[in-house]
């Protein structure tokens, strides 16, 4: 027996020995384990994210994938994030939280978010609606049973359930053109419009409770340093990513008052037509790109605090509303029913990155 023991132990400390540079190079190279849902549609997205959080942290990336069953409503229950999490992974990517509460499964935090996603308005192709209310009366709008958008019907009266047992019956009903309109999670849009020969529909994000989520990672208390790093990485959500639908984010009336006010207090600088002239261009790929990496928020405090350059905030809150809401609409964000707020728009971490032709 002594002797076996011995022999072994000369044995392993040979095995060590001649793994010993391995072990120093993965030393070296500490790694960054995630975890990603390979069913969803957005697992590119998440995957670059991760990538991108590796590079700039040092570390390597080990991807794990899952099967989270996209299309099945139960999805990952908390014991099975927990399992991943203590075993697998320190973060599990893409899970979504409610902007309006953040419920996290007990036990764990989350990163900051690297995107958006929620309920949408899906309309057919020819349909000008934006939103809810722009609907004619009598309008039917196919949504799930036991969704969120169910009780959006309360408080539009133009507009009427038609309701389906699963996303994919009413994401059917909505391609193959049975009505104008659904309601449905983006996500399950985004897998749709990822097939070939899907029809080309609109897809608007719902100002509406309960609709609005931001996409985080989830992680574990013992896992604060990668959190750490993913947090510190400046993330641009890619404009090509799927992500159909932009944000209404102020009122049309607002951009047309906006204009007038431009043209008064900031276009001898940054030219009638946005095109930049002693100050720089506010219009365009060149401007609003991935790699300035801009949120709505960082903008409108720039035009807030130090615009304009002869006079930094003499302008009235109301006036600074409307001359951003002239700029997201003239970078090709769409208008929508409620009026973008001061407050509120200095906090928005919404991408402001340009969507026109
Ligand atoms: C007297 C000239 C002048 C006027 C008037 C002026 N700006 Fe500027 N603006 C500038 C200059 C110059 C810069 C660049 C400053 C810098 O980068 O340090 C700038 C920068 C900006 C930026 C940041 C652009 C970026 O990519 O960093 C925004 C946004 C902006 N201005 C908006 C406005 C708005 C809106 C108004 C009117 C309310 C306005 N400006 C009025 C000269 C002006």
């Amino acid at each position: 027996m002594i002797k076996a023991a011995k022999f072994l132990s000369v044995q392993a400390l040979c095995i060590a020995g001649s793994l010993l540079p391995a072990t120093h190079a993965a030393r070296a190279q500490p790694v960054l384990r995630v975890c990603i849902d390979s069913s969803s549609p957005t697992a590119a997205r998440d995957q670059a994210v991760a990538d991108r959080v590796a590079r700039q942290a040092g570390l390597t990336l080990a991807v794990t994938p899952f099967n989270g069953g996209s299309g099945d409503d139960d999805g990952v229950s908390a014991k099975e994030f927990r399992a991943m999490l203590t075993s697998a992974c320190e973060l599990v990517m893409g899970y979504p939280v409610d902007t309006a509460g953040p419920a996290l499964p007990p036990g764990l935090l989350a990163t900051k978010p690297y995107a958006q996603t929620g309920f949408v308005l899906v309309t057919a192709p020819g349909e000008t609606a934006r939103s809810l209310s722009d609907l004619p009366n009598g309008t039917e709008i196919a949504v799930t049973y036991e969704t969120a958008p169910n009780l959006y019907f309360a408080r539009h009266g133009n507009v009427l359930a038609d309701v389906h047992m699963s996303d994919a019956e009413t994401m059917q009903t909505i391609a193959s053109g049975k009505v104008k309109a659904a309601m449905l999670w983006r996500p399950t849009v985004d897998e749709y419009e990822a097939h070939p020969g899907a029809v080309n529909l609109g897809v608007f994000p719902l100002d509406e409770p309960h609709a609005r989520y931001d996409v985080v990672a989830l992680y574990l208390p013992r896992s604060a340093r990668q959190a750490e790093s993913f947090n510190a990485t400046k993330i641009s959500v890619d404009a090509s990513a799927p992500a159909a639908g932009l944000p209404a984010l102020f009122t049309d009336t607002q951009a047309k008052a906006g204009y007038a006010k431009f043209l008064g207090n900031c276009a001898q600088c940054h030219g009638t037509h946005l095109e930049g002239r002693s100050g720089p261009a506010l219009k365009g790929p060149n401007w609003a790109n991935a790699k300035a990496d801009y949120t709505v928020g960082e903008v409108f405090t720039v035009v807030s605090q130090q615009m304009p350059a002869t006079g930094p905030g003499s302008l009235e809150h109301a006036d600074y509303e409307q001359i951003m809401a002239y700029l997201l609409q003239q970078n090709g964000y769409p208008a929508g029913d409620k009026p973008l707020q001061f407050d509120q728009a200095t906090m928005s971490k919404v991408k402001l990155l340009y969507h026109g032709s």
